[in-house]
């Protein structure tokens, strides 16, 4: 079967290490992954940090809001020992730490970055975002993404050609801003949504997640969507190995 499907590590190899690690982000390349996404926030002192959660309680030895934090407070927590004590002393790594690390593989596949602006705005971290990258080349192809629809209007704003994906949760809500989103070029919904909405089109552009089982990679490479994005990049190589054979 022909299967142009994509497939992106979501956090990098979140299944199998500390998400939004640069142990993770280096295993998903590893494990062939096409793409990576993460997600980004803004510390007190206008650092890009990559977490997940707007508080680093769940995946760190600390606690608090990673806003009320500066980058040296935040350098100090350790975001592996609660995963596995075999990653103790892993750090939060910064956007700059993240993409070097891509750079440095010569990564030429999908860099994701999720702007978590949805729960608190962060003032100013669109153009902080766009002005790192405007600074440095890299090799990857970047598309933008937010639940923050406003984030999206900011960047393409600031940067026309670049993509920007809209993710999506739920049915009514989000079908109805679709019509209004005009600037979003692409969609990242959850795949359960999908599965609902299976004539939702069109695939060039959809990047659904989060693909975790082989019956929802199967489901996505059988429809030849863009991408997925997963949590088991090494299993999606090896189901869509299988499934081109
Ligand atoms: O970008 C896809 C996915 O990461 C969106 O949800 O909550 O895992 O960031 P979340
Ligand atoms: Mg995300």
């Amino acid at each position: 079967m022909k299967i142009d499907t994509k497939i992106i590590a979501h956090r990098g190899s979140k299944g199998t290490r500390p998400e939004n690690t640069l142990i993770s982000f280096q295993t998903a390349l590893d494990d062939g992954a096409d793409g990576i996404e993460t997600d980004v926030h803004f510390s007190k002192d206008n650092h890009l940090i990559i977490m997940h959660d707007e508080t680093v309680d769940r995946t760190t030895n600390g606690s608090g809001l990673i806003v009320d934090k500066n980058l040296a407070e935040i350098k100090h927590l350790d975001a592996g020992i609660r995963f596995s004590p075999e990653f103790k002393g892993t750090t939060v790594p910064t956007l700059q730490e993240v993409v070097e690390l891509l750079i440095r593989d010569h990564f030429s596949g999908i860099f994701n970055l999720e702007l978590k602006t949805n729960k608190i705005q962060y003032p100013g971290i669109e153009k902080a975002v766009f002005d790192y990258f405007a600074s440095i080349n890299y090799p990857f192809q970047l598309i933008y993404s937010s639940f923050n629809a406003h984030s999206l209007e900011i960047l393409n704003r600031l940067d026309p050609q670049a993509a920007g994906a809209k993710l999506f949760k739920t049915a009514a809500k989000e079908a109805k801003s679709l019509k209004k989103d005009h600037l979003i070029s692409d969609f990242h919904p959850d795949i359960r949504w999908i599965k609902r909405h299976p004539f939702f089109a069109p695939a060039q552009n959809l990047r659904p997640w989060t693909v975790n089982s082989t019956e929802d990679m199967q489901y996505c490479f059988e429809r030849n969507m863009a991408a997925i994005i997963t949590d088991f990049p090494a299993r999606a190589v090896q189901v869509r190995t299988e499934m081109r054979e």
